[in-house]
C-alpha cells in the first residue's frame, strides 16, 4: 500500500481499505470459527476451512513392544479469514495440551474433529504456529472399502507403519488432513536401539540417544498431501545410493523379504530415469521404497518418494506404478477423492507405457485387451473396468475400484488415439510441469488437455470418462502404436 495515497484518502475510504486488507472490520480482529471439513463429495469432514498448513514438525516416539506413541506436532499455518476457532482431524489418542502462538489454547474433541480455540483470535493472513502434544496407541481406520490404513502394526508384532489413503493419517498425527492442502513436513521419529524408523523425503540425521534410543530426522522439502505422509518402524535392510542424474535413493527392506525384492527393486533407479524422460523433471529431492513384511498390508501405496509394499513388490509393473504416481498423485495432486482417476489412470498408464517401452505389449495392446473382455493383456482378469465412469464413482467404496484405474487409463489411450503421439506425450509432461507441486480436478485436466492439442475431445470425455454405458468398441484409431 502507498502511504502517499492512503494519506489523500478521506478517513472512512481509508477505514473501507485497512477493513479490505486485514479482513477485519473494528479494533478488534473479529474472528469466526474454521469449517470442520471442505465438504469433499465422498469425505465431507476431511479437511478443514479457514487455513492452510505451510509445514508440519512431528515429534513421534514410539515403541514396539507396547505400541505406545508419545508425540508433539508443531503446524505453521497461515490463516484465509479471522478466525476464533479452527478444527484439525484426528482420530483416538489422547491430546495432552495446545498451544496456539506459544499460548495454551483452550480445546474439545467432537468424533475425528480438535477443535482449537487461541487465546486471541487470528488475523487473516496471519502466519500462525499451533503445538499439540498427544498420545496413546494409534489404532488402523477402516475404509468405507474395507481395506484398513492409520496406523498398522506389522505382523509379527515388531513393527508399524502409517498410511494415509484416504483419511488413514489422522490416525497418527493432528493435521488439516485433505490432499488439497499441501505442506513440508520434518518427521523426527525416535524408536528402540536396533530398530530403523523410516519416512519420507532426505534421512537429515540419526541420533543415537543417551536412553538407548535412536531418533530418525527426516525432511521432506517439497510440498506434500497428508495421506503421503509415512512413518515404518520395523527392522530394516537399508540401502543407499543414487540414479543416474544424481537423485539420492534410499530402500528400507524387511529381512525376510529382501531376495524376494532385490531383482525388481534394483530397477528402481532405472525407472526414476525413464519416467523423466516420459514425464519430465523428477519431482522430488529423494526416491527409494519401503518394503513391509509380508501381508502387512492389503495393497501397495504411493507414499511421497518413497512407497511402501505391503511385502515383496510382486511384479516390476507395481514398482513402476507407484513411481508413476511420484508425477501424478503426489506432484500432480487431487483437487478432490472423485478426481482419484487422475492419479490411479495415469499410473495404470505408465505400467503400459513401461511395457511398450521395454518389448511388452503396447499401450494400444493392453487397451484392446480390456475392451476384448474384462481381461488384462496379462491373461488375467482385468476386473469390470466398465461398471462405472472413471471420474464419477458413485461412492467413496469406488474410489480405489477398478474403473478408475483400468478405464482411467483407457482415457489416455483414447486421447492419444485422437492427437497421435508427440501431442500427446507434449500433453503429459505439460500436465506434470504446470501443476507441479499442486492440486487438480478432472475439469482442469480435460480443458488442458484440449487447450494443449487445439483438439474438441468432447466424446472421449462423455463417452470414456463420464459415460455410466461400458463404452463399445472405439473407432479405428488412426496412427495409435
Ligand atoms: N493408491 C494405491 C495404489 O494404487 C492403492 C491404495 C488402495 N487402498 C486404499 N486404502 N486407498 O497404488
Ligand atoms: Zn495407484
Amino acid at each position: 500500500m502507498d502511504h502517499r495515497v492512503l494519506s489523500r484518502l478521506a478517513a472512512p475510504a481509508v477505514a473501507a481499505l485497512l477493513a479490505l486488507t486485514t479482513g477485519c472490520t473494528g479494533e478488534t480482529v473479529q474472528g469466526r470459527p474454521g469449517a470442520s471439513g471442505v465438504r469433499d463429495p465422498f469425505f465431507p469432514k476431511a479437511g478443514n476451512g479457514g487455513y492452510q498448513v505451510e509445514h508440519y514438525s512431528l515429534d513421534l516416539d514410539y515403541d514396539p513392544a507396547d505400541g505406545q506413541l508419545h508425540a508433539t506436532a508443531v503446524i505453521t499455518a497461515r490463516a484465509e479469514q479471522g478466525l476464533s476457532s479452527f478444527n484439525l482431524d484426528l482420530s483416538g489418542l489422547e491430546v495432552e495440551g495446545v498451544s496456539v502462538q506459544g499460548e495454551g489454547a483452550r480445546f474439545n474433541r467432537t468424533g475425528n474433529e480438535l477443535t482449537v480455540r487461541p487465546a486471541e483470535d487470528l488475523e487473516r493472513g496471519e502466519v500462525f504456529r499451533t503445538e499439540v502434544d498427544y498420545s496413546g496407541r494409534p489404532k488402523a481406520v477402516t475404509d468405507p472399502d474395507g481395506s484398513e490404513e492409520g496406523w498398522i502394526v506389522t505382523p509379527g508384532g515388531k513393527g508399524a507403519v502409517g498410511v494415509g489413503e484416504p483419511v488413514g493419517s489422522m490416525a497418527w498425527f493432528p493435521g488439516n488432513h485433505h490432499p488439497s492442502d499441501k505442506a513440508t513436513y520434518d518427521i523426527t521419529v525416535t524408536v528402540p536401539r536396533g530398530y530403523e524408523a523410516v519416512s519420507n523425503g532426505e534421512l537429515r540425521s540419526r541420533t543415537e540417544e543417551g536412553d538407548g534410543r535412536t531418533a530418525f530426522a527426516w525432511h521432506s522439502a517439497e510440498p506434500m498431501a497428508s495421506y503421503l505422509a509415512t512413518v515404518a518402524v520395523g527392522k530394516f535392510e537399508v540401502t543407499t545410493g543414487r540414479t543416474a542424474s544424481g537423485i539420492p535413493v534410499y530402500t528400507a527392506v524387511s529381512p525376510g523379504e529382501a531376495a524376494a525384492s532385490e531383482p525388481v527393486l534394483a530397477r528402481l533407479p532405472e525407472m526414476v530415469e525413464w519416467g523423466i524422460g516420459r514425464f519430465g523433471p523428477y519431482p522430488f529431492s529423494a526416491t527409494g521404497a519401503i518394503v513391509l513384511p509380508a501381508h502387512s498390508l492389503g495393497y501397495a501405496l504411493e507414499t511421497q518418494t518413497r512407497p511402501v509394499f505391503p511385502g515383496a513388490p510382486g511384479s516390476e509393473e507395481l514398482v513402476l506404478h507407484e513411481l508413476a504416481h511420484q508425477w501424478f498423485g503426489d506432484s500432480v495432486s487431487p483437487k478432490s477423492w472423485k478426481d482419484m482417476w487422475l492419479n490411479e489412470g495415469f499410473a495404470t498408464y505408465a505400467e503400459w507405457l513401461w511395457s511398450e517401452d521395454h518389448g511388452g505389449p503396447s499401450a494400444q495392446q493392453h487397451f484392446d485387451a480390456y475392451v476384448a473382455g474384462d481381461t488384462r493383456v496379462d491373461g488375467e482378469a482385468g476386473s469390470d473396468w466398465g461398471a462405472f465412469p472413471p471420474a464419477a464413482p458413485r461412492n467413496p467404496k469406488e474410489i480405489s475400484a477398478s474403473p478408475v484405474y483400468g478405464r482411467g487409463a483407457m482415457v489416455l489411450q483414447r486421447v492419444r488415439q485422437e492427437v497421435g503421439d508427440a501431442k500427446f506425450f507434449a500433453l503429459v509432461r505439460g500436465w506434470a510441469a504446470d501443476h507441479r507441486h499442486g492440486n487438480a480436478s478432472t475439469a482442469d485436466f480435460t480443458a488442458y488437455a484440449e487447450e494443449k492439442t487445439g483438439r474438441d475431445l468432447t466424446e472421449v470425455w462423455d463417452v470414456w470418462l463420464y459415460g455410466k454405458d461400458r463404452p463399445k468398441a472405439p473407432k479405428a484409431p488412426k496412427d495409435a502404436k
